[in-house]
């Protein structure tokens, strides 16, 4: 990652960030819930000087937390509502969840890792974001008990769209989820009608961490 960032003046760098995703015409609604969100708080303290690139910036465990024009980007396909209950599967360090949080009346989202869940506890309780549910668990299984989801976005790849997954999304629900074809990842938005999960369209093709089968545990931890 580039040093150019690491000089700019925290305020500087964040209205850097926020003109840069602007400028790819990213609706108003999630702009402004962006604004309200600071990524340095949703990243480890030894990388904050990274906070304010559009890239993305390492996590514990060998994760990531993803760039955030492509965040934006899939948040705005997923078109959170304000009623809506969302799912998300891969917390990492909660920035995602928190724009998610800022959009819908509740966010359920799950994480493998503990140890990752725990700091995005801690990251959104800081930030003051109370409507999420985090639950440390296999993604591919979703979250049944809170079913259906108006919108599910998923932030790590799979070969196919998780069965658990379509089950769980509600009629005319979206699901926005990198799908691995032919060795790369493909941001693909798909939508639910008359029962039947479809795709709707390709959003962007992009590198992912691998949706990974199995929770980190084998308890489940839920808050
Ligand atoms: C790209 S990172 C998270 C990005 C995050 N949403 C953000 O705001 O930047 C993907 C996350 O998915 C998690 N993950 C991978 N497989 C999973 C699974 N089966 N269930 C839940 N989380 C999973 C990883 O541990 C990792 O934290």
């Amino acid at each position: 990652m580039s040093g150019a960032g690491a000089r700019l003046p925290r305020a500087r760098g964040r209205q850097a960030l926020e003109a840069l995703i602007a400028a790819e015409g990213v609706d108003r609604r999630v702009l402004e819930a962006l604004r309200s969100i600071d990524r340095a708080d949703f990243v480890p303290p030894d990388q904050r000087h990274h906070a304010y690139l559009d890239g993305p910036v390492v996590l514990p465990r060998g994760q990531t937390t993803s760039q955030p024009s492509l965040i934006a980007r899939m948040v705005e396909a997923a078109e959170p509502g304000d009623d809506d209950t969302v799912l998300e599967v891969g917390t990492g360090y909660g920035f995602q969840t928190a724009l998610l949080a800022r959009l819908a009346a509740h966010v359920v989202s799950i994480e493998r890792f503990p140890e990752l869940a725990e700091a995005a506890e801690a990251n959104l309780r800081r930030a003051g974001i109370g409507n999420v549910t985090l639950v440390v668990g296999d993604g591919w299984e979703g979250h049944a008990e809170r079913a259906p989801y108006d919108a599910i976005v998923v932030s790590a790849a799979a070969p196919e769209v998780p069965e658990a997954l379509a089950a769980q999304l509600a009629e005319g629900g979206r699901l926005v989820i990198p799908i691995t074809r032919r060795g790369s990842d493909d941001v693909i938005l798909f939508r639910k009608r008359r029962g039947e999960v479809t795709e709707e369209r390709l959003l962007t093709p992009a590198r992912f961490v691998p949706l990974v089968r199995g929770a980190a545990r084998t308890e489940g931890r839920r808050r």
